[in-house]
């Protein structure tokens, strides 16, 4: 029996289990990879304080996201394919975020619908938006999220143009996979996957069927990017989203002050510090590394999240302590559903909560409300 006791066993074991090309679309980032690499090693320069004698009884870590209460101050990332890294893998992971009492975000690009996860929860889940010229399709899509009682729309600013991934592309990335003799030859050796698929009929995009119905490969991926995801997107238009949406709104894809500042502006409830985890713009700063700059710019007048390389609950307090109202997790989600299923995600969330309740406590607090830099030794960060 495989021990896991932090999330790279799970990386290790979704490794093993999931077919090569899915396993490298989570595990990867945009051309040389530089910036997906700085997101999780920048948090490993940042030192935290240890604290002892304190009274440490009735900890607590619930807190608030967009003023709804969260379990802990974590929600999932929207990841596109997810169900391509087990079957079903959308509504397994939202439920298992349910279990936890933490918000699940359905990306645009998921292979189960928004129907099919209001079905299969009881919850309120978290859509995320790109913006696309179609503006009909954007407002169904809206439309969908309203009926299925959304609780807040996470709206992607950072794929206008689509970042290269060189794996991506080598691999013929495509969903469901073309049965071609070395993919047929990978599947062999992942039984556990292939039965699941067989399984299921949620083999293609969930949300943009009859939109874009040729959409399945890597290469008919990117055309259909290059054609509808807006070039001339502006601030007007995600005003325009928040009127027709009328909920809370969510700016994902802010890595510098002055967006930061016009985000602010655009009566936004809360923004996300991030590069996409890596995918997007190689060589731009890691999200962490950011995170000082807006929070000290816009942190007393709108919600400041982030996300980007957190792989441990450390990591979690770390940017807590920098003035995160709270942060999402990607792949440590991803390897857990490829590893095991609903059960690896909820593996997944049990290591980081139990991470971030123990870290709390080592540095002399016992409600996640009153980290602050404090915790941080001066100079590490
Ligand atoms: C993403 N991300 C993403 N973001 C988004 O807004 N819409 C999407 O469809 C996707 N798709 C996607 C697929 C995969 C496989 C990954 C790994 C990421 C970005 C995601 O929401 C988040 O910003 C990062 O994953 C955070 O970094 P970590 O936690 O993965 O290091």
């Amino acid at each position: 029996m495989t021990i896991i006791t932090c999330i790279e066993d799970l990386r290790r074991l979704a490794q093993r289990r999931v077919p090569r090309m899915f396993y490298d679309y989570a595990d990867s980032g945009s051309w040389t990879e530089s910036t997906y690499r700085a997101n999780a090693s920048d948090f490993q320069t940042i030192k935290l304080r240890q604290r002892v004698a304190v009274n440490l009884e009735n900890r607590s870590l619930a807190s608030s996201m967009v003023g709804q209460p969260v379990a802990m101050p974590v929600a999932l990332a929207p990841t596109g394919l997810t169900g391509m890294q087990h079957a079903d893998g959308e509504i397994l992971a939202a439920r298992a975020a349910e279990k936890f009492g933490i918000p699940f975000t359905l990306s645009t690009m998921s292979i189960c619908s928004i129907e099919d996860i209001a079905a299969h929860t009881t919850a309120p889940f978290w859509f995320q938006l790109y913006v696309m010229k179609d503006r009909e399709f954007i407002n169904r899509l809206i439309d969908r999220a309203k009926a299925a009682r959304c609780g807040a729309l996470v709206l992607t600013l950072d794929l206008q143009v689509l970042g290269q991934r060189h794996k991506d592309l080598r691999n013929g990335l495509s969903a469901p996979p073309r049965l071609t003799i070395p993919n047929l030859i990978n599947m062999a050796s992942k039984p556990r996957w292939c039965l699941g698929m067989l399984g299921t009929r949620r083999r293609g995009f969930g949300n943009i069927v009859g939109h874009a119905s040729s959409v399945s490969d890597m290469s008919s991926l990117s055309a259909w990017t290059n054609q509808q995801f807006d070039l001339s997107l502006s601030w007007r238009d995600v005003e325009w989203i928040k009127q027709r949406w009328g909920g809370k709104l969510i700016i994902k894809g802010i890595m510098d002050a002055e967006d930061a500042r016009l985000a602010v502006a655009s009566g936004a409830d809360a923004l996300i510090v991030s590069n996409h985890g890596g995918r997007q713009l190689d060589g731009a700063q890691s999200s962490i590394g950011a995170l000082p700059a807006i929070v000290d710019a816009v942190g007393t007048q709108i919600e400041v999240h982030m996300d980007g390389g957190i792989r441990s609950g450390q990591d979690v307090i770390k940017a807590l302590a920098l003035g995160a109202k709270g942060v999402y997790i990607g792949r440590p989600f991803l390897y857990g559903l490829g590893a095991m299923g609903e059960q690896g995600v909820s593996k997944c969330l049990d290591i980081i909560r139990n991470e971030l309740d123990l870290t709390m406590a080592f540095c002399g607090l016992r409600d996640v409300a009153d980290v602050d830099r404090k915790i941080l030794l001066p100079g590490t960060y």
